[in-house]
């Protein structure tokens, strides 16, 4: 066991994602962690620790927080915040065999052909938030009016929430994602968004469209093993929920990466490279900086430490891409020419984002749009002076103002 006291998490003033690099570079691959409420946890780095933990199929790290021995002895406080965001019953939080029934589920409403069939749509909504940017005025915030309604949409849409019911769902999720909650708001968050999800299928068992809360029911229905209710309900808070807080933040931070490299901007529209925009993005400025948790079933040596069995780990994510021995020793530069090493910025194992198709295509779709309806679009801000989220899985702007200039032919 390590003798080192155990790190702050977050550090107040300063980017998670900064702190993550910093505790990397300063401390190696693995060590130590508080996180808010006074848990201790470890955080793992590095891309190979990081790779090695998220590949396990569940046999040595559990993804189950029944197997999190401070949070079922008594330990952490029944209202601890994050609580809303590790319990339940859905595949984030199901090892093998369990994982693979969830997951098939969803899989069989959430084919391929159907993410593929969704890009004219995807499209037709950008271009349409694009419309209405300009009657903003002179400095405009993207991710108000652009980078924040179109991932919402475009998951709410896919699964049939009404338009009047994703704001309050948008506004739930953050508070759930945010460590500066306080335990009532992340209960009341936490309720209201599973209420809210309650009513919403019951009132789709009614009333079937063709969206994909359908479809979950109707697999539901059909499946032999019978889904419970509340697995069912979890299923689709977990894609509400990934659905859209990834993809909003990770559009967001590709606009200022692109804003501050104008040579990589300039080299994306003119090869319409707008794929590998994307794929650089989740390696160097991701929107997921961390997981959590993965609990390991017995003590396990990681490096030169050694985990004991129940103690939660966090797989920090922000390093990962940085690693000089797999991008290169630049790998720190935001570059889209660079080769095609495997990102983790999605994952990797069983547990691999199950989203990424539609991730990408809509944030491909999003980029390309944006700069090319507006080309000369840039900052009105100091990099430095942008606001971020207050949480310690997903990163990414709370407002982005820019200013458009005149409407290019493209887009
Ligand atoms: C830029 C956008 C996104 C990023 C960076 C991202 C990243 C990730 C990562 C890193 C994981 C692995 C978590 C773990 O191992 O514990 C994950 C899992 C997951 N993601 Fe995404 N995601 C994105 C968008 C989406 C979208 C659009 C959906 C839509 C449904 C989605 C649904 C999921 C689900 C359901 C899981 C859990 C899979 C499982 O446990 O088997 N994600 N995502």
């Amino acid at each position: 066991m390590a003798t080192t006291p155990p790190l702050q998490l977050p550090v107040p003033g300063e980017r998670t994602s900064r702190t993550i690099r910093r505790y990397h570079a300063e401390n190696g691959p693995v060590f130590p962690i508080e996180l808010p409420g006074k848990v201790n946890a470890w955080m793992v780095t590095s891309y190979d620790m990081v790779s090695e933990v998220l590949t396990d199929d569940g046999t040595l790290y559990s993804t189950n927080p029944r197997n999190f021995t401070a949070l079922n002895d008594g330990t952490i406080p029944a209202d601890w915040p994050m609580r809303q965001l590790i319990e339940g019953d859905h595949p984030l939080t199901k090892d093998g065999a369990d994982h693979r029934r969830l997951r098939g589920l969803i899989n069989r409403a959430f084919t391929s052909g159907r993410v593929r069939a969704l890009a004219p749509r995807i499209k037709e909504m950008t271009d349409e938030l694009l419309d209405r940017l300009p009657a903003e005025g002179g400095v405009v915030d993207l991710v108000r009016h652009f980078t924040e309604p179109l991932p919402v949409n475009v998951i709410c849409e896919l699964f049939g929430v009404p338009e009047a019911e994703r704001r309050p769902l948008r506004e739930r999720s953050s508070v759930i994602l945010s460590h500066t909650a306080t335990p009532e708001e992340a209960a009341a968050a936490g309720a209201g968004i599973l209420d809210q999800l309650g009513a919403f299928i019951q009132r789709k068992r009614d009333e079937p469209g063709d969206d994909l809360t359908t479809g979950l029911i109707r697999a539901q229905e059909d499946d032999g093993d019978r889904l419970s209710d509340s697995e069912m309900l979890r299923i689709l808070w977990l894609v509400l929920i990934a659905g859209h807080e990834s993809s909003v933040h990770l559009i967001a931070n590709a606009v200022i990466a692109l804003c501050t490299h104008p040579e990589q901007l300039a080299l994306a529209r003119r090869d319409d490279a707008w794929d590998q925009v994307v794929e650089e993005s989740l390696r160097a400025r991701n929107s997921v900086i961390s997981v959590m948790f993965r609990y390991p079933l017995a003590d396990v040596r990681l490096g030169r430490v050694t985990i004991p069995a129940g103690a939660p780990i966090v797989v920090g994510m922000p390093a990962t891409g940085m690693d000089p021995a797999r991008f290169g020793g630049d790998a720190g530069r935001f570059d889209i020419s660079r080769g095609q090493e495997t990102h983790l910025g999605f994952g990797r194992g069983p547990h691999f984002c199950l989203g990424a198709p539609l991730a990408r295509l809509e944030a491909r779709i999003a980029l390309g749009s944006l700069f090319g309806r507006f080309p000369e679009l840039r900052l009105a801000a100091g990099e430095d002076e942008i606001v971020y989220n207050s949480s310690l899985i997903t990163e990414g702007p709370v407002a982005l103002p820019v200013v458009l200039g005149p409407a290019g032919t493209g887009g």
